[in-house]
């Protein structure tokens, strides 16, 4: 769209809103009121409140969320780039409270409950990978025209994404450090680093279950990168050696690689749109761009439970 100008629709009045992030105040319904409510209304919504809100933008604070979309630019394009970055960002806060629940489940031995929460995460990293359906109808011209407005933001200094991949184990340091500056970032931050990830749990749920595995497999600086473990990768393929439906630590294994794989799908996703978008050109965030998102996209979060398929 290189000359058409967008309109912004004004949605929100900035100035009327309550820009506090906690939860407003509401009250409680219960059946009884509701069917008492029904009673009164006649079966027709509700559409009269008292105050300056309603409860449907109190619940969530929509009218804060809904006035937060500033593009800086008049490039048609950045209005779809902005929403659809802020709405991904809203599925890996989504993604990492699966991930980190899923993870105290398996803490606490509870296999079947991990896995009725994995199958949601990898359904919502499904629902993730489409969003480059629409971030790739940016075309290379409507990128140039809000590009350098972002100045040095990348998406490399999401924290939210920060957070998912170290749940899942891709721990880094230098990249957790961008956020050391930020004091109501960085200590949660931190913590992720230096604590163990969804896989180090499984992998000690693998040793409580008998399985023979070396010690620095069980212990560790957490903030490493997860290195492959050959007593690993063989408690596996013992595992895989009975693919049954009662073999709940099988079916864990394939629930994890589900994960991994559609992660690995959405990196993928990522740097071919990215591709498309600017070619070659460098990243804003200061990386040389498409060569270093082609890198990151090999990686897999659980190494072992890929290296077993080569050995069946
Ligand atoms: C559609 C236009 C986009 C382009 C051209 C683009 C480009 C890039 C580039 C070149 C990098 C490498 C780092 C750097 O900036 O130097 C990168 C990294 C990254 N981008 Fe994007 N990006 C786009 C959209 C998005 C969106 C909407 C998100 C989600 C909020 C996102 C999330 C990320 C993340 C998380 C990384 C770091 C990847 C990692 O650590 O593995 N990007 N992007």
């Amino acid at each position: 769209m290189p000359s058409y100008k967008p309109h912004f629709p004004e949605i929100v009045d900035p100035g009327g809103v309550d820009a506090s992030p906690y939860p407003r105040a509401m009250p409680i319904t219960t059946d009884e009121s509701r069917q008492a409510t029904v009673s009164e209304t006649g079966g027709e919504p509700l559409t009269d409140f008292a105050g300056t809100s309603n409860p449907y933008i109190d619940y969530q604070s929509i009218d804060l969320l809904l006035s937060l979309q500033h593009p800086r630019s008049d490039g048609y394009d950045e209005m779809c780039f902005f929403v659809m970055g802020q709405v991904k960002e809203l599925l890996f806060r989504g993604l990492h409270f699966e991930l980190v629940n899923a993870q105290m489940q398996i803490r606490d031995g509870k296999v079947d409950n991990a896995l009725v929460i994995l199958s949601r995460a990898k359904t919502m990293v499904e629902y993730i990978v489409r969003s480059w359906d629409v971030l790739s109808t940016i075309t290379p011209d409507g990128f140039n025209q809000f590009r350098d407005t972002l100045g040095t933001a990348s998406g490399q200094l999401s924290f939210m994404y920060r957070h998912v991949e170290f749940v899942l184990g891709n721990k880094n340091r230098k990249l957790a450090q961008a956020h050391r500056n930020v004091p109501h970032v960085w200590p949660a931050m931190e913590k992720a680093l230096t604590s163990p990830s969804l896989y180090d749990d499984v992998i000690a749920l693998l040793a409580r279950q008998g399985h023979a595995l070396e010690v620095n497999a069980l212990e560790r600086d957490w903030s490493e990168t997860y290195k492959p473990s050959a007593s690993v990768r063989d408690a596996w393929q013992k595992i895989y050696r009975e693919p049954e439906a009662d073999n709940a630590l099988y079916r864990l294994g394939e629930a994890l690689i589900g994960v991994d794989e559609q992660m690995s799908i959405y990196r993928w996703r990522h740097f071919i749109s990215v591709h498309r978008i600017i070619g070659y050109k460098p990243g804003t965030g200061g990386s040389a761009g498409v060569g270093w998102l082609e890198h990151v996209t090999s990686h897999r979060f659980f190494p072992e439970l890929w290296e077993i398929r080569t050995l069946f």
